[in-house]
């Protein structure tokens, strides 16, 4: 694991940006994993700029997103397939039939999510997984008490989870209960990984993941076991840690490996 404090958001995003752009300069046919939530839109919007400004192209990226509501449609303003399209799909050049988000109408859940599972395998798994984390140290809708094992399937979200989301609803009835989501093991097979935490109301679940012991209890301490996550939080995000960490990934090189 690799901890990259930065001073705030936006130099956040743009250190994420850079990893993201170095990997697909590396491999076109990039297979990404994606999330959805405030965190990581910074990331796109500076992804959405390269692709405009300096031609990073996405015409042979593979996307699977981590997670979405169970009952909501794709056109929900509050779905992730609405909030993929408008925050990053529609700004880029990815083929709409390279992008893949749970189907949180599917009548087949259990069918569904094996279906899932097929599907990043035969794209070859993935190759580098953005994540964000849940001020109750949940990755993607895995909550606390979540098997670390476990593979894409539904999960009833927590009173947490759906007093944390209801900002972006009308009331926080309409905050669904169930969603579709990659299970740990799942995100633990992506072959690297990129969490993001910006906010002072994440440096409990941050010091938990990165510091505390590993537990369901915290979904994200999966992390320790992971062979190559970079940790790209801001300072406030990082304020319980209690290491010291570097500042770029680029200059860490050598602690990296
Ligand atoms: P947020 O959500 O980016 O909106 O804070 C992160 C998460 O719950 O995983």
């Amino acid at each position: 694991m690799l901890v990259i404090v930065k001073n705030d958001y936006e130099e956040m995003s743009k250190e994420a940006a850079q990893i993201v752009a170095d990997r697909l300069h590396k491999k076109p046919n990039l297979v990404l994993g994606l999330a959805t939530g405030s965190t990581p839109l910074g990331l796109y919007k500076e992804l959405i700029r390269m692709h405009k400004e300096e031609g990073l192209d996405f015409s042979k990226v593979t996307t699977f997103n981590l997670d979405e509501y169970v009952g909501l449609p794709p056109g929900h303003d509050q779905s992730y397939h609405y909030f993929m399209h408008e925050n990053f799909f529609k700004h880029i050049n990815i083929p709409d039939g390279s992008v893949n988000i749970p189907d949180g109408l599917v009548s087949d859940i259990d069918a569904f999510c094996d279906w899932y599972e097929e599907e990043i395998r035969k794209a070859g798994g993935i190759d580098l997984q953005i994540l964000g984390i849940g001020s109750n140290g949940h990755i993607a809708f895995n909550e606390p008490g979540s098997s670390l094992g476990s593979r894409t399937r539904v999960k009833t979200l927590t009173e947490k989870t759906r007093q944390d989301n209801a900002r972006f609803f009308k009331s926080p009835h309409e905050v669904p209960k169930y969603a579709i989501t990659m299970g740990i093991g799942t995100i633990m097979d992506a072959k690297e990984q990129i969490l993001l935490a910006n906010d002072a109301n994440k440096a409990d679940a941050v010091k938990a993941a990165v510091e505390g012991p590993l537990t369901g209890q915290c979904p994200a301490s999966v992390i320790q076991l992971h062979r190559k996550t970079f940790v790209i939080v801001t300072k406030d995000a990082a304020v319980k840690l209690s290491g010291s960490y570097p500042g770029t990934w680029k200059s860490s090189f050598m602690l990296e490996q």
